[in-house]
C-alpha cells in the first residue's frame, strides 16, 4: 500500500484543471443500461471508483473501452442483472443498477450496503419510489431481488431528497407506461447532469434542478449520436479553493463552473479569500492576513454541500476566531476531526456540531483517512501545516481524485506518493524532495 507524504508550509500558485464529476459520471455510466447500443461519454475522471463502476458494467455483460477521458459502452447485450457484495461493499454507488436494470431487464439483484464511514445510508427512499412504479423487492441473504412486470408512472414524495435515490427512480421512470413525478427530488447539479444526459438519450424529463421533477415515460431510449460530456467536478473545484486558501497563494481553477459553487465560493469569501470568476474559472488569492472563523450547516443542494465539510474543517482549524460547523446530512461525518487533532487543532464536538477554535499552525504528522472527503481535508492540512505529514490509507483519495499529486506538483506542492514501508524520516524527506525536483524539472 501507499500513503501520500508532504512537507507544509509552500504557497499555491498557479492553475489546477478540474476532471469531470465522479458524482455525475458513476450515475450516466450506470444509465447507459437503460439505451441499447454504443454510448460514448466524455470528460470521465480517471478513478478508482469508475473502474469499479466499468468492471460492473461488464459483469453484467457490457463491455467498455477508455480512451483518455472518453468512454464507450456497448449496453445492446444485459447478460446478468446483479451486482454482487464484492463490488458494492466497496462503492456504495453501485446501487445505482437497480433502476436501469428493472426499467431495461425486469429483473435484478443487489447487494444492500450496509453501513460505512459516514453513517448508516439506507437505501429505502430508492426501494419506496421504485416500488410505486410498480417493482417488487425481497430481501434474502444481503440481497435486494427486484423484479418487475412492467413500469408504470406514479407520484413520489420523498422523505428526503436523496441524490442517488432520486437518480435510481428517475432511470427507471424513463421507460415507465405514463407519467411519473418525484416530489422533493434532490435539485444536485448532478441530478441535472444525469437529466440532461437521459434527455440525449430520448427521455422526456422536465424539472431539473428543481424539487419536482416530471418525467413522461416513453418506450425505447437510444444512444445518443454525440458523446456525452460529464459536468466539472464541484467537489473537486472546492478541495482545491480550499487548500489555496488555508496554504496561501495565487490559485485559479480552470475547466470548472463557478455557477454549480456559489455556497462554497460565499464561506469562502467569509474566510477573507478574494475570489474572482470567469465563465469556466475561479481564481482565489489571499494576502498574508489570517483566515477568519465562520459558522457553516450543511445542506442538500443549493444549501453547503457535506462534500465540502472536512475540507472547510481545516481551514477552521486555522481561521483566527471560533468557527462551528453542523453537518445535518451524514450522522458520523466527523471522524477527520480526531485526526486534525492530532496534527494540533483545537475541536469540541457535541451532537452534529464541531466548534473549532483556530490555532495559529498546524503541525505535521501521521494521519490516517477514514473516507474520501476527509482524507482530502488531512492533505490541505498537511499543505499548510509545519514540517512533514504522512497521510495513510489514500485508497480512499484515488476513488474521487484524479492525479491529486501530480496537480498538486503543477501548483509548487511538496508532496510525494511513496510506499507504506518507508518510515525513517530523513527517507521520507528526500523521497518529498526527489518527487517534486522531478515534477519541477519536467
Ligand atoms: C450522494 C453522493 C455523496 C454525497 C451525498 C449527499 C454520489 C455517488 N454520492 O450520496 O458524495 O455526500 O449524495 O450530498 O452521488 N437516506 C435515507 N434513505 C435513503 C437514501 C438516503 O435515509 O433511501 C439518507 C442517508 O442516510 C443520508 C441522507 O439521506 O443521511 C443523504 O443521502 P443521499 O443523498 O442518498 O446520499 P447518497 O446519494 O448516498
Amino acid at each position: 500500500m501507499e500513503k501520500i507524504v508532504i512537507e507544509g508550509g509552500h504557497r499555491l500558485n498557479g492553475s489546477v484543471r478540474i476532471s469531470g464529476a465522479k458524482n455525475a459520471a458513476l450515475p450516466i455510466l450506470i444509465a447507459t443500461l437503460v439505451a441499447p447500443g454504443e454510448h460514448r461519454i466524455t470528460n470521465v475522471p480517471e478513478l478508482a471508483d469508475i473502474s469499479s463502476t466499468l468492471s460492473l458494467l461488464g459483469r453484467i455483460g457490457c463491455p467498455s473501452l477508455v480512451s483518455g477521458p472518453t468512454v464507450r459502452i456497448d449496453t445492446s447485450r444485459i447478460a446478468f442483472s446483479e451486482a454482487p457484495y464484492d463490488v458494492v461493499r466497496k462503492m456504495r454507488a453501485s446501487v445505482l443498477v437497480l433502476g436501469p436494470l428493472l426499467a431495461r431487464h425486469g429483473e435484478c439483484k443487489v447487494s444492500l450496503p450496509g453501513g460505512c464511514a459516514i453513517g448508516v445510508r439506507p437505501i429505502d427512499q430508492h426501494l419506496k419510489g421504485l416500488e410505486a412504479l410498480g417493482c417488487e423487492f425481497t430481501l434474502e441473504g444481503g440481497y435486494v431481488y427486484g423484479r418487475t412486470d412492467g413500469l408504470k408512472g406514479a407520484e413520489i414524495q420523498l422523505d428526503f431528497p436523496t441524490v442517488t435515490g432520486t437518480e435510481n427512480i428517475l432511470s427507471a421512470a424513463v421507460l415507465a407506461e405514463g407519467t411519473t413525478v418525484i416530489h422533493n427530488a434532490a435539485r444536485e447539479p448532478e441530478v441535472v447532469d444525469l437529466c440532461n444526459f437521459l434527455n440525449s438519450l430520448g427521455a422526456k424529463i422536465s424539472g431539473a434542478g428543481t424539487s419536482k421533477l416530471v418525467i413522461e415515460g416513453v418506450s425505447r431510449l437510444s444512444p445518443a449520436t454525440r458523446p456525452y460530456p460529464i459536468l466539472p467536478d464541484r467537489i473537486e473545484t472546492g478541495t482545491y479553493l480550499c487548500a489555496a486558501a488555508a496554504c496561501g497563494g495565487d490559485l485559479t481553477v480552470t475547466n470548472t463552473d463557478p455557477e454549480l459553487m456559489s455556497s462554497v465560493l460565499l464561506k469562502l469569501k467569509e474566510t477573507g479569500c478574494t475570489i474572482e470568476t470567469g465563465v469556466d474559472w475561479i481564481r482565489i488569492y489571499r494576502n498574508g492576513a489570517r483566515l477568519k472563523a465562520f459558522k457553516v450547516r450543511t445542506e442538500p443542494h443549493p444549501g453547503f454541500p457535506t462534500d465540502m465539510q472536512a475540507q472547510l474543517s481545516t481551514l477552521a482549524s486555522l481561521a483566527e476566531g471560533t468557527s462551528s460547523i453542523t453537518e445535518t446530512i451524514f450522522e458520523n461525518r466527523f471522524m477527520h476531526m480526531a485526526e486534525l487533532t492530532r496534527m494540533g487543532a483545537d475541536v469540541e464536538i457535541s451532537g452534529n456540531t464541531a466548534t473549532i477554535r483556530g490555532v495559529e499552525s498546524l503541525t505535521g504528522a501521521a494521519v490516517m483517512a477514514s473516507d474520501l472527503r476527509a482524507s482530502a481535508a488531512l492533505v490541505i492540512a498537511g499543505l499548510a501545516g509545519e514540517g512533514l505529514t504522512e497521510v495513510l490509507r489514500i485508497y480512499h483519495l484515488d476513488r474521487g481524485y484524479e492525479k491529486l499529486v501530480s496537480k498538486l506538483h503543477g501548483v509548487g506542492a511538496h508532496i510525494a506518493r511513496v510506499s507504506d514501508d518507508i518510515i525513517d524520516r530523513a527517507e521520507l524527506q528526500e523521497a518529498v524532495n526527489a518527487s517534486t525536483a522531478r515534477a519541477q524539472a519536467s
